[in-house]
């Protein structure tokens, strides 16, 4: 941002008054204009005064859903209930993350929404929080051994079961008698991987165990990279001469790398899994380059963490029958809100549509428009 020494001085002077009087609500959006983040502002309505509030997003490589989804329908939610807010991306950086949170408290956040990039970093950040006095929720990622006051997600290992029973439902289909399948696991440093793998696993290792079906490959990519990914499924590939029936692939980015990696070598469509429901796997999952993907209704999610938040910054307790569960951070149980995750396949795609998360000026362009035509999406 390029400002001239006076509108410089304007905005000094803004920042001094603003940190003096006490409606911060008055403050957040001339304060946070930056490119980077985004915020809205105005007083709520019932009772006591909802506090700032800040979101910390992990970064915009392991999956479109952060910028694309998270962000608006955070900013909304917020929006709806008045209460101010400021949201920020820390590009898959920690020290970042923990600057941002800083910079969130000194500018007057009462609670931090938190999407850790590993359970240390987080840990420290919702340590920090607590000695100054501010809230933390951990936003769908849990972190170990961390202060967090509630938790907020979908119920992850039944995220990863309904991507094994996808899988399977799809080589059945497919015919492949004791199909190879390979494993791309998401970031070994997300609690939420671990999960959808514990998931998986118990519909895959007694296929395995019965010699139904061969692990022929297993492996982790780090921070969810879909390029380190796209590297790991042709080495993956090499290794097995081609010989892979079907990958458990932990999101549709992942899901991605496997699809460009079958096409460039010009092998046939397999059963491939995925997880999010972004524009770009329904469009794989519409012309069958790709078997299914796990629909998690973000905006629900953002409800809920906002509805906590609020209550938080107004040291309201929880509204009644939102915490339906506990969530071990191995160190403590964490109260959380935990929603339920759905599958989707070519044969209930619209779902994601009909529910407003997904518009089909998003998904049915190009070669895709004539498979969303067929499929009822318009
Ligand atoms: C989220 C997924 C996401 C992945 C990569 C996980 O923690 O639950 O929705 O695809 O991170 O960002």
């Amino acid at each position: 941002m390029n400002l001239s020494p006076k509108s410089r001085r304007v905005v000094a002077v803004a920042t001094a008054l603003c940190a003096l009087s006490f409606g911060v609500a008055a403050c957040g959006s001339s304060n946070d204009n930056k490119s980077s983040s985004s915020s809205s502002s105005s007083s709520s309505s019932s009772g006591a005064k909802a506090q700032k509030v800040g979101v910390l997003l992990p970064d915009t490589q392991s999956s479109v859903r952060w910028e694309s989804f998270d962000r608006p329908l955070l900013q909304d939610a917020f929006k709806k209930a008045g209460v101010p807010v400021t949201i920020e991306n820390a590009q898959g950086d920690k020290s970042t993350q923990q600057q941002q949170a800083e910079q969130m408290i000194t500018n007057g956040a009462k609670v931090l929404l938190l999407v850790n990039l590993d359970s240390g970093s987080g840990a420290a950040i919702e340590a920090n929080a607590k000695s100054r006095g501010v809230k933390v929720i951990d936003y769908d990622r849990l972190t170990l051994k961390g202060s967090a006051d509630y938790y907020v997600s979908f119920d992850n290992v039944q995220v990863g079961k309904l991507q094994g029973a996808g899988l399977v439902a799809c080589l059945n289909k497919s015919g492949a008698s004791k199909p190879a399948i390979a494993e791309l696991n998401g970031s070994p440093t997300d609690n939420n991987a671990t999960l959808f793998k514990q998931g998986y696993d118990s519909v895959l290792k007694p296929l395995y165990s019965a010699g139904k079906a061969t692990k022929v490959a297993d492996q982790s990519v780090p921070d969810w990279d879909n390029q380190k990914a796209l590297t790991i499924f042709e080495q993956m590939l090499q290794k097995n001469s081609n010989k892979i029936d079907g990958v458990l692939a932990a999101n549709d980015g992942l899901g991605n790398s496997v699809i460009s990696a079958l096409k460039s070598r010009k092998l046939k469509q397999i059963p491939v899994t995925g997880q999010d429901a972004t524009p770009q796997g329904i469009q794989h999952i519409l012309v069958g380059d790709q078997c299914m993907t796990v629909y998690k209704a973000v905006k629900k999610e953002a409800d809920a963490a906002s509805q906590l938040a609020i209550a938080l910054s107004k040291k309201q307790a929880a509204p009644a029958g939102l915490v339906n569960g506990q969530s071990d951070d191995t160190a403590r149980k964490v109260p959380s809100v935990l929603l339920k995750p759905q599958l989707i396949t070519k044969a209930n795609v619209k779902v994601p549509f009909d529910d407003g998360f997904l518009k089909p000026s998003e998904v049915c362009v190009g070669q895709y428009a004539a498979a969303c035509k067929s499929a009822g999406i318009s």
